[in-house]
């Protein structure tokens, strides 16, 4: 088992360590209330990007009216992924009439919340509009590859990675005979991702599955195909899990070390598509197991450095696939149809390294008092900055201050200037922030006022960054420089 460190973002993330001590990352302070949410909780793309990961949710057009479920789309994830309308039939209904409206929303709504976006997918037998089943064999390859170009050119430089290829194993691990398949053989899935290199030179390119999540048949076909195609230097980048589980049907198998395994080629792993449904009614049991379900698969992740992050298909059994194509199934997402949190979102957020607490909610807010100097403090700043394109990107700062006096300090603010070209994105946690130009003031909750002699508080926000990044040069707690 290896810490993820590296992870998502294993070439661009960096640690800036202030002023000495090896921060802890996952700078997280105790949450009140088993499910409910304050505003200090970290999210959980928070929680994840403090180890190097991504967490997601698909979504789709039709809700995007819906600004309850917005809100939280935009907030707690950093991630998301078009559920439909990036996929053929939407793309390119008819031959070379290309329809990106739809695509351009979701992309335009990732930037807008500093996400990133996982594309999905260009090649699928599924959502295939009918003029491509019924191609003459001979026409199959350039109309494949006509798509691949326009529309991966259309997202070149805006999307993190491609599903290229999606689904193309049966159960017992032969090609599944898709037009595709039938037309070119299995030569179609290099074909396929050579043509998206040169659309898209930087999206990272994905084949992604289902039931490929623990070993087995379908998973040793995924990684005979995915060290196959890197022998022969096809442009490969991650395989995707989706994630699909039952809680009927077991856990899969050995999932880590499956994972692993294709890290171990040189791939990166995602979990791309995670639900975990049940035979309804939802019960607390049903629950339990559930949230058992997600747990295993966030510890799967979080222990191989090369899987890069998670996303679940949706967050919210409103707008789950399920109940439509599981008849008596469902509620298989952290939230349910009202939006309220579930056992299973409590889950994911301890396994990403989330406190919570069982004590009674203090009332958060800056702290009344005056607060007074310390004698002495150290700041550690610790960031993990992405980037999206030449010159721009995103950041996640963890910063843990210890009072190194023989006093506990009562009440506290910190100040420190954002270097030119940062700025702060949302509202961070476990403080209140005040920005005017590049100075930031970042002030206690109630709950995390006191700082013990010798002890320390964590708490930190998502800023964005421009021309080269770095970390704030100096930091004073009331009004003290921290040495
Ligand atoms: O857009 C039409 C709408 O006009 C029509 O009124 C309605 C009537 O049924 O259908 C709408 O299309 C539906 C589409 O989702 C958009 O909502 C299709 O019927 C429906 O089949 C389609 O389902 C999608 C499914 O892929 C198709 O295979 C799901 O939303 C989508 O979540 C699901 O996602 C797949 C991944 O792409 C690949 N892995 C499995 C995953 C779950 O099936």
């Amino acid at each position: 088992m290896s810490s993820s460190s590296a992870g998502a973002f294993s070439t661009r993330t960096r640690l800036i360590l202030i002023m000495g001590v090896t921060a802890a990352l996952a700078a997280v302070s105790p949450i009140a209330g088993l499910s409910t949410a304050r505003a200090a909780d970290p999210t959980l793309h928070q929680l994840a990007a403090a180890k190097g990961k991504y967490f997601g949710s698909a979504t789709d057009n039709p809700e995007l009216t819906d600004t309850a479920y917005t809100a939280i789309l935009g907030s707690e994830f950093g991630q998301i992924t078009p559920g439909n309308s990036m996929k053929w039939d939407t793309t390119e209904p008819t031959r070379n009439t290309f329809a990106f409206t739809k695509g351009d929303a979701v992309v335009s709504l990732a930037k807008s919340h500093n996400q990133i976006v996982r594309a999905h997918t260009l090649v699928w037998h599924n959502q295939l509009p009918s003029w491509v089943s019924s191609l003459p064999t001979t026409e199959v390859q350039a109309a494949m590859e006509n798509h691949i170009t326009q529309v991966a050119t259309h997202y070149a430089g805006q999307v993190y990675a491609w599903d290229v290829v999606n689904e193309p194993f049966n159960e017992d691990g032969t090609f599944r005979t898709s037009v595709f398949y039938n037309a070119m053989g299995s030569g179609y899935i290099a074909t396929a991702l050579r043509a998206a290199r040169a659309a898209d030179p930087t999206a990272k390119l994905y084949i992604n599955d289902y039931n490929t999540d623990g070993t087995g048949a379908k998973a040793d076909a995924m990684y005979n195909l995915a060290s196959s195609l890197k022998a022969q230097g096809v442009p490969l980048d991650g395989i995707g899990f989706q994630g699909h589980l039952a809680i009927q049907y077991g856990f899969p198998t050995n999932m880590q070390a499956n994972l692993q395994r294709f890290a171990d080629l040189g791939l990166d792993v995602a979990i791309t598509e995670l639900d975990v449904r049940m035979i309804l009614p939802r019960d607390a049991t049903k629950d339990a197991t559930q949230s058992t379900y997600y747990t295993n698969v966030v510890n799967a992740c979080l222990a191989v450095n090369r899987c890069v992050g998670i996303t679940i298909w949706d967050y919210t059994d409103k707008y789950s696939w399920v109940p439509s194509v599981f008849s008596g199934q469902g509620a298989a997402l952290p939230w349910d149809e009202n939006l309220a949190k579930k056992p299973a979102y409590t889950a994911i957020f301890k396994a990403l390294g989330g406190i919570v607490s069982t004590s009674s909610p203090s009332p958060s807010g800056p702290s009344p008092s005056t607060p007074a100097p310390p004698t002495g403090c150290k700041v550690v700043y610790s960031a993990s900055p992405w980037t999206e394109g030449t010159g721009v990107g995103g950041f996640t700062a963890n910063i843990t201050v210890t009072n190194t006096s023989a006093t506990p300090v009562s009440g506290w603010t910190l100040r420190f200037s954002l270097p030119s070209g940062q700025t702060l994105t949302q509202s961070g946690w476990n403080a209140t922030y005040a920005v005017s130009g590049q100075a930031v003031t970042a002030t206690n909750l109630s709950y995390n006022a006191t700082i013990p002699a010798n002890g320390s508080t964590s708490f930190g926000f998502n800023g964005r960054w421009s021309g080269s990044y770095s970390s704030p040069a100096a930091f004073t707690l009331n009004n003290v420089t921290c040495s």
